[in-house]
C-alpha cells in the first residue's frame, strides 16, 4: 500500500516534469519573431514543441515568414514550419561539430505519416567558411537557408535558433485540391463501418460542415465495432445513435501535441442542451488515451491533420456515460445488459506496463520509446546513427536520472 503510492507519486512528479519549455513564451521576448510565434500558435505546433523533450526549433524572422505565409493557406503553412522542427538537439556549438561537416535531422513533418522518404528530414551542413547551411534532405534540394544566430537554449531540452530563409521540401506547398472528403478519407483508413453509419444517420453533413470552421474526428477502426462487448447499435434510437457518432468528434482544431497537453475535460460535438457528452484525456509519454467514464480509448494514428480539420482512428469505440453509464440511468435497456466496460477499454498504460527500455528503471515514461503509430520514428530512433544521437542522448541520460533521484527524495521526504 505504502509502497504502491510512493510509486504513484513518483510517477506524477515525473510526468509533471514533462512541460519544461514554452515556446510562445520562449519567442515573445523578441519582436522580430512575432509572425513566427503567431503561426506556431495558430497551427498549434506550440502544443507539439512543448511535448516534445528534445526539440530545435529553426526560427524565421518576420521578413522571412511573411514571405512564406503570403500566399498560402494553414494547412499548408503547418506543413511548412513543420519541417523546421528538428527533433534532436543543435544549438551554435553542435552545428559547427557535425561529424563529417554534414547530417540530416528528423522534423516534426515526419511525424505526420505524410512525409516518405526523406520529405521529413533536413540537411545540415558546415560549409566553408563558418557557414552552416540548411535545406530539405531530399537528394538534389539546393542548401538555400544559412544559420544566422542563437535565439535560446536550454541545453538538451529545447534550442531555438534563427535560419535566413524557409527550407522548402519538394511538394509541400502544393495545397490539396478541392475540400476534404471526410468519407473517402475514413474509407481509405480502415474505418468504413463508421464511415457508413455517418452517412446513414445524415451525421457526414454535420461533419461536413463543421470541418469548414473546426473539426477534430476519432473515428473507431472497423476492428473496434468487431470487439466483443461492443453494444448492439441497433437497439438505439435514431437520436442516440446520432449522439453517439457526434460524440467522436470536437468542435474545434485539436491536433495530437494539442491533445497530449489536454488537461480539462473536452466538449464533443454531441455536447449541447441536455447530458454533458464530454471526454477527459490522459497522455503517458507519447500515448494519448480518451476516457469516457465508461471506457477508454487509445488514438492509434493521424489520417489527416490539416487545418481546422483533424482525423484519427482510436482502437475502441467512445461509449458516452450519458448513453451506456451507470445501472441506474436511463440508458438504453440492451445497451446497459451487455456491460461494454471490461471489453471496449483499452488497457490504461499502468505502472506496470508502462515501457521504460531506453534507460534502466525507473525511466520517465517521457522516454518511452513506444510513439503511436502516427508519432513515427520514436526520439531514440530520431537521432541518426551519427555522433549527434551520443551528444545527445548522454545529457538526457542524466537529466532522466536527476529527474529520477529528485522525485524519490521527494517521496521519501513527503512518506
Ligand atoms: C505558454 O505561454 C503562453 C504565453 O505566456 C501562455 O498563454 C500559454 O498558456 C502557455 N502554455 C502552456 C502550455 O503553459
Ligand atoms: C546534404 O546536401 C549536400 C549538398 O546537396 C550533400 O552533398 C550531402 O551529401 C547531404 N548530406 C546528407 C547527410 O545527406
Ligand atoms: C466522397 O467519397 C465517397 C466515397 O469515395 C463518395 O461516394 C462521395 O460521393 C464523395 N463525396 C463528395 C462530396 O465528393
Amino acid at each position: 500500500m505504502g509502497a504502491m503510492h510512493l510509486l504513484l507519486l513518483t510517477l506524477s512528479l515525473l510526468s509533471l516534469s514533462t512541460n519544461a519549455h514554452n515556446i510562445t513564451e520562449i519567442l515573445s521576448p523578441f519582436p522580430e519573431y512575432k509572425l513566427f510565434n503567431s503561426y506556431l500558435s495558430q497551427t498549434k505546433l506550440d502544443g507539439e514543441i512543448n511535448s516534445r523533450e528534445t526539440v530545435t526549433v529553426l526560427a524565421l524572422n518576420n521578413a522571412a515568414m511573411s514571405s512564406l505565409a503570403a500566399k498560402h493557406p494553414l494547412s499548408v503553412i503547418k506543413n511548412a514550419l513543420s519541417l523546421h522542427v528538428l527533433l534532436d538537439y543543435y544549438d551554435g556549438a553542435k552545428l559547427h561539430q557535425i561529424s563529417d561537416g554534414t547530417t540530416t535531422s528528423t522534423t516534426l513533418y515526419q511525424t505526420t505519416g505524410n512525409a516518405p522518404g526523406n520529405l521529413g528530414s533536413v540537411n545540415i551542413t558546415d560549409l566553408k567558411g563558418g557557414k552552416v547551411g540548411f535545406g530539405s534532405a531530399v537528394p538534389g534540394s539546393p542548401l538555400d537557408s544559412s544559420y544566422t544566430k542563437e535565439v535560446k537554449k536550454m541545453p538538451y531540452s529545447i534550442s531555438v535558433i534563427e535560419i535566413s530563409n524557409p527550407i522548402i521540401a519538394p511538394g509541400i506547398l502544393t495545397a490539396p485540391t478541392g475540400s476534404a472528403n471526410i468519407t473517402a478519407m475514413l474509407d481509405k483508413a480502415g474505418c468504413k463501418t463508421f464511415a457508413a453509419l455517418l452517412g446513414s444517420t445524415g451525421v457526414e453533413k454535420v461533419f461536413e460542415t463543421a470541418a469548414a470552421k473546426a473539426l477534430t474526428v476519432f473515428a473507431p477502426s472497423d476492428e473496434a465495432f468487431k470487439a466483443a462487448g461492443v453494444p448492439d447499435l441497433s437497439k438505439l434510437t435514431n437520436a442516440e445513435l446520432v449522439a453517439l457518432l457526434q460524440y467522436h468528434a470536437l468542435p474545434s482544431y485539436s491536433p495530437f501535441g494539442s491533445l497530449k497537453t489536454t488537461k480539462d475535460p473536452i466538449s464533443t460535438l454531441a455536447t449541447n442542451g441536455a447530458g454533458k457528452f464530454d471526454l477527459t484525456v490522459a497522455t503517458s509519454g507519447d500515448e494519448v488515451t480518451l476516457k469516457t467514464g465508461v471506457g477508454s480509448s487509445r488514438v492509434a494514428s493521424t489520417v489527416t491533420d490539416a487545418p481546422p480539420l483533424c482525423i484519427f482512428t482510436v482502437d475502441s469505440l467512445l461509449l458516452p456515460e450519458e448513453l451506456f453509464g451507470k445501472a441506474p440511468s436511463p440508458a438504453p435497456g440492451p445497451a446497459t445488459a451487455t456491460s461494454p466496460a471490461p471489453a471496449v477499454s483499452t488497457p490504461t498504460p499502468s505502472p506496470a506496463t508502462a515501457p521504460s527500455p531506453v534507460f534502466s528503471p525507473p525511466a520517465p515514461p517521457m522516454e518511452s520509446p513506444e510513439g503511436s503509430p502516427s508519432e513515427g520514428p520514436s526520439q531514440s530512433e530520431e537521432s541518426k546513427s551519427d555522433k549527434a544521437a551520443a551528444d545527445v542522448n548522454t545529457p538526457a541520460l542524466c537529466k532522466a536520472l536527476l529527474t529520477v533521484s529528485a522525485s524519490v527524495v521527494v517521496s521519501v521526504f513527503l512518506a
